[in-house]
């Protein structure tokens, strides 16, 4: 498919561009998770050369878009973190005019506009990334990867999910396959990659699911149960992820 890639460099509107096909993408638990809330408005404007877009070869359709940001880190891809997503945010912002050196890029998300999905894109999107990393000298491309289709599997340990094997002896997950295909090693689970907290009475409009009581519910898009407490009025989803890194140079 004819693309042209643009950046928040070149454009000041891919905040906006982005969020064209970001709503329609995720379930709207996902919307709700306490780093980002935190962070995600200040990467458009600190690190906008970062953020991508696939547009049409001659409009402005978004066809994909695709999140990353540098990090001073420089350990061996044994030692990430438990925690994934939400500390490579954190790890991130706590460095900012540090001065230091950035080592690294981090892969936040790629996404398909939904009528595009099931063509290949998200190859594209991947390779971006690496051209991104590249572009800026840095040593490795470290994913977070969320394997989409464990959300089929709610009950079962990520361990054993991500060593799911298809007839090819390739991931059984389908965006795990997109790394490993491009190359990435599969490193380490990170259990608590993500955190997302509401009250019940949140979880329940952005799920349309009722919570009467205490307990672990499976929900629509999770990859693992979220844990109900009536007792503390709270709700909570710590959603695990896998290390794959990319080696860039
Ligand atoms: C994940 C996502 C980017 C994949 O995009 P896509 O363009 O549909 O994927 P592709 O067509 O490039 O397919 C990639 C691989 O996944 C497989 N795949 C795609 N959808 C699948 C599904 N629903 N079930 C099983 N496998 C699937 C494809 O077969 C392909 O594997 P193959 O090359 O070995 O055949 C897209 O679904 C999306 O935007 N999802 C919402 C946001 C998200 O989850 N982003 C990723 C985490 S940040």
């Amino acid at each position: 498919m004819d693309y042209r890639v643009v950046t928040g460099r070149e454009r000041n509107d891919i905040e906006s561009l982005q969020q064209v096909i970001i709503k329609a993408a995720w379930p709207e638990f996902m919307n709700h998770d306490v780093y980002i809330s935190r962070y995600w408005v200040t990467i458009y404007r600190r690190f906008p050369e970062y953020q991508y877009a696939l547009l049409g070869s001659d409009d402005d359709r978004v066809l994909a878009i695709g999140n990353t940001l540098p990090l001073v880190w420089d350990d061996e891809p044994g030692d990430l973190p438990d925690r994934g997503l939400d500390w490579a945010l954190e790890h991130c912002f706590n460095h900012l005019d540090s001065g230091m050196e950035y080592k690294v890029l981090c892969a936040f998300q790629i996404v398909v506009a939904t009528d595009l999905l099931g063509r290949g894109l998200s190859y594209d999107g991947v390779r971006e990334m690496i051209k991104v990393g590249r572009e800026y000298g840095l040593k490795k491309l470290i994913a977070p990867v969320r394997p989409n289709q464990k959300s089929k599997y709610p009950l079962t340990p990520m361990i054993n999910y991500i060593n799911w094997k298809n007839e090819q002896g390739l991931p059984f997950d389908g965006w795990m396959r997109v790394h490993a295909r491009l190359g990435a090693a599969t490193v380490r689970v990170c259990p608590e990659s993500m955190l997302i907290e509401g009250t019940p009475a949140e979880w329940e409009l952005w799920t349309g699911i009722k919570f009467p009581e205490s307990g672990e519910y499976i929900v629509p898009g999770a990859l693992v149960p979220v844990k109900i407490d009536r007792e503390t009025n709270r709700g909570t989803y710590i959603e695990p992820n896998l290390w794959m890194v990319h080696t860039l140079r």
